[in-house]
C-alpha cells in the first residue's frame, strides 16, 4: 500500500485536475455511461485506449487481451461485446492491433511461456492461415507487421460473425466494425480499411482488405 502512494497521489491530482474545469464531470457520470464506442485491443501497457483517441471517462468502452484476440468461446470477451451492443447500444466497435506486438511476436517465433502459449494458438492459427502470403515476406520485421495487421482483420471478421453482431445487424441496430493499428514508435492510428456495417458487405470487405494489405508496402 505505502510503494503505491504515488499512484494513488497521481489518482488526486488527476481528479483534481477534471473536477476544476467541470465541477460536477463525476457526480454526472456516476449515474449513466452512454459511450459509442467499443475498443477491443491489447493489454500492451503502451497501447492505453481512452489516451489514444483523446477520449474522457464514460466515452470507450473498453475490453483488452494478449493480442486483441476475438475467440468464439470467450465468455469474457463476447459479454463484453453483447453489453456493449445489446444494452449501452455503442455505434462502432474498434479491433485495434498494434505493431511490435509481444503476443504476436511469441506466436510467431513459437515461444513457450506458460499457459499463454494456448491463448497465443489462436493467433498462430492466423499464421498458419496465411503462410503463403507470408513465405513472401522476406524481411521479419515487415513479416511481423503484416501478421499484426492480419490479425486485426481476422479479429474484426470474427467480431462480426458473433451472434451479437449478426443478431443486431438483422434488427437494423446500426454498427460498425472497424479495424485499426497503433505505432507504438509514432503513436499513430493506422485505419486498415475495413469498415462493415452490416452482413451483405462483410465478406466483400474483408477481401478487399486484404487487397488493401498487399498493395502497402
Ligand atoms: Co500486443
Amino acid at each position: 500500500m505505502r510503494a503505491l502512494k504515488n499512484l494513488l497521489e497521481n489518482n488526486k491530482a488527476w481528479a483534481d485536475g477534471i473536477k476544476s474545469v467541470e465541477p460536477d464531470f463525476f457526480e454526472k457520470l456516476s449515474h449513466q455511461q452512454s459511450p459509442e464506442y467499443l475498443w477491443i485491443g491489447c493489454s500492451d501497457s503502451r497501447v492505453p485506449a481512452n489516451q489514444i483517441v483523446g477520449l474522457l471517462p464514460g466515452e470507450l468502452f473498453v475490453h483488452r487481451n494478449v493480442a486483441n484476440m476475438v475467440v468464439h468461446t470467450d465468455l469474457n470477451c463476447l459479454s463484453v461485446i453483447q453489453y456493449a451492443v445489446d444494452v449501452l447500444k455503442v455505434k462502432h466497435i474498434i479491433v485495434c492491433g498494434h505493431y511490435s506486438c509481444g503476443g504476436v511476436d511469441a506466436a510467431f517465433k513459437n515461444l513457450k511461456l506458460g499457459l499463454i502459449d494456448n491463448w497465443l494458438r489462436h493467433t498462430q492459427d492466423v499464421i498458419e492461415k496465411y503462410s503463403s502470403l507470408l513465405s513472401k515476406i522476406i524481411d521479419e520485421h515487415a513479416k511481423l507487421n503484416r501478421i499484426c495487421e492480419l490479425n486485426v482483420i481476422e479479429q474484426a471478421v470474427n467480431v462480426c460473425k458473433t451472434t451479437i453482431v449478426q443478431q443486431a445487424w438483422e434488427r437494423g441496430q446500426e454498427l460498425s466494425v472497424h479495424g485499426w493499428i497503433y505505432g507504438l514508435h509514432n503513436g499513430l492510428l493506422k485505419d486498415l480499411n475495413i469498415c462493415i456495417t452490416n452482413n451483405s458487405e462483410l465478406a466483400s470487405i474483408y477481401q478487399s482488405s486484404l487487397t488493401y494489405l498487399s498493395e502497402q508496402n
